[in-house]
C-alpha cells in the first residue's frame, strides 16, 4: 500500500499543527496485509535499534513476538524510513480502543535533526491511521524525558487540563465471573451500533466522538478489541470500548445507564474487558478519566486502577 502524505490535513485538540509538507524518503511496510510476516532478519534489526534507545523501554523478548502478531492480524502499522537503503527512522502505531497510538518512534525525539527527520515518518503514520478511520491519536511520555515532550508539543500534540490518567498491571486476572444473572455481559455486535450511536453521544463524561462508530463498526468481529456491551430483558444497559495494541491495553470508554448504576454492572463489564485484554496479551491497561469526573475515578480505584505520576499522555486530533 503507497501511502500519499500530501493529503493529510491534521489539526490538533489543544494547540495548532501546522507539519510542513515534505517530500517522502522512506520505504513504508505497512502491516494491514493479513498474513504478512516480518522478514526475521529485519525484525532483528528492529528490535535492536529499538532496544538502542533506552527511553523507547523496548523489550524484544517480549515485544517482538507481538509486533510479529500485530502485523498478521492486521491491527497496526510498522512504518520504516530508509535512507541509503539503511533504517533510518521507525514508526509503530495502531487502534487502540477507538483511538489511535504511538508506542515507539526511533530514531527517539530530541536527538540532533531528529525533528526534520521525524516529520515525514509521523505524516505517513497519521494517514495510515486516519485510513484506519482513526481521528484522534495518542502517545504516552514519561515526565523526565523532557525533549520528547518538547518533540510532540512541538507537533502539536497536547494533554488536555485537567485529565487524568489511570493504569492497572494485569496480574493474576481471573475470568469474568458474572454475577448478575439477570445480565448479559457479551460482545459488541454490529446489530448494537445504532443503539451506541443514539446513547453514547449524549454521555458527557465520555466525550464519546461520532468517528468513533466507524472505528467501532469495523472492529466489531476483531477478537482482538475489547468491545462489550451488558444487556437486560433486550435492553443495552452498559457498554465498554477497550483494546490491545502490542502489550498496552486500554479502555477508551465505560458506561452504564443512569437507572441501572450501583449494581455491579460496570464492575462487571470492566472484568469481562480485563481479562480479554489479558488473553491478548496485554500487561497494562490505562485510561483517562475526563476533568471533574470523581465518581469514575472512585470506580477505576474501587477495581484496582492507580493514578499514574510522572507520565503524559498527550494527544492530537488528526
Ligand atoms: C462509572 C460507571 C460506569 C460505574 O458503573 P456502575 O455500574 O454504577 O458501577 P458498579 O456498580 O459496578 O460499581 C463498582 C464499584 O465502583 C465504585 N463506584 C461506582 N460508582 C461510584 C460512585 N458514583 N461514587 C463512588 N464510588 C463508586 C464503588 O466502590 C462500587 O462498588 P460498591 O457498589 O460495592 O461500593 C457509571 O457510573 C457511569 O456510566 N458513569 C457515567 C460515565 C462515566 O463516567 N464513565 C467513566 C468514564 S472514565
Amino acid at each position: 500500500m503507497q501511502h500519499t502524505p500530501s493529503t493529510i490535513t491534521p489539526a490538533s485538540t489543544c494547540g495548532q499543527l501546522s507539519l510542513p509538507r515534505l517530500p517522502l524518503c522512506k520505504t513504508s511496510l505497512p502491516l494491514d496485509q493479513i498474513d504478512y510476516e516480518i522478514p526475521k532478519t529485519l525484525l532483528q534489526e528492529i528490535c535492536q535499534l529499538l532496544e538502542s534507545a533506552p527511553q523507547l523501554c523496548f523489550d524484544a523478548r517480549t515485544e517482538a513476538p507481538l509486533l510479529q502478531d500485530i502485523s498478521k492480524r492486521g491491527a497496526g502499522e510498522l512504518l520504516l524510513q530508509r535512507s541509503f537503503g539503511a533504517i533510518a527512522g521507525i514508526a509503530i502505531a495502531g487502534s487502540y480502543g477507538v483511538r489511535g497510538i504511538v508506542t515507539h518512534f526511533w530514531p527517539p525525539p530530541g536527538g540532533l535533526g531528529s525533528e526534520l527527520s521525524s516529520i515525514p515518518l509521523l505524516q505517513n503514520v497519521l494517514h495510515a491511521l486516519r485510513e484506519r478511520g482513526i481521528r484522534r491519536l495518542h502517545v504516552l511520555v514519561n515526565d523526565q524525558n523532557k525533549s520528547t515532550l518538547q518533540f510532540w508539543r512541538g507537533l502539536g500534540f497536547a494533554e488536555c487540563p485537567g485529565e487524568r490518567l489511570m493504569q492497572r498491571h494485569l496480574i493474576g486476572i481471573q475470568p469474568p465471573q458474572h454475577p448478575h444473572p439477570e445480565i448479559d455481559i457479551r460482545r459488541l455486535r454490529s446489530a448494537d451500533l445504532d443503539t451506541l450511536a443514539e446513547l453514547l453521544p449524549s454521555v458527557p463524561e465520555l466525550a464519546f466522538q461520532p468517528w468513533e462508530l466507524e472505528v467501532l463498526r469495523d472492529g466489531c468481529e476483531d477478537s482482538g478489541r475489547a468491545y462489550f456491551v451488558a444487556e437486560h430483558a433486550g435492553q443495552i444497559v452498559g457498554a465498554l470500548i477497550g483494546g490491545t495494541f502490542g502489550i498496552r491495553g486500554t479502555i477508551s470508554h465505560t458506561w452504564v445507564s443512569a437507572t441501572c448504576r450501583g449494581r455491579g454492572i460496570g464492575a462487571s463489564l470492566v472484568e469481562a474487558a480485563l481479562h480479554q485484554l489479558r488473553e491478548n496479551n496485554a500487561k497494562s491497561v490505562h485510561l483517562m478519566l475526563t476533568p471533574g469526573n470523581d465518581a469514575a475515578y472512585q470506580f477505576w480505584s474501587a477495581l484496582g486502577f492507580q493514578e499514574i505520576p510522572g507520565e503524559t499522555f498527550l494527544e492530537l486530533d488528526i
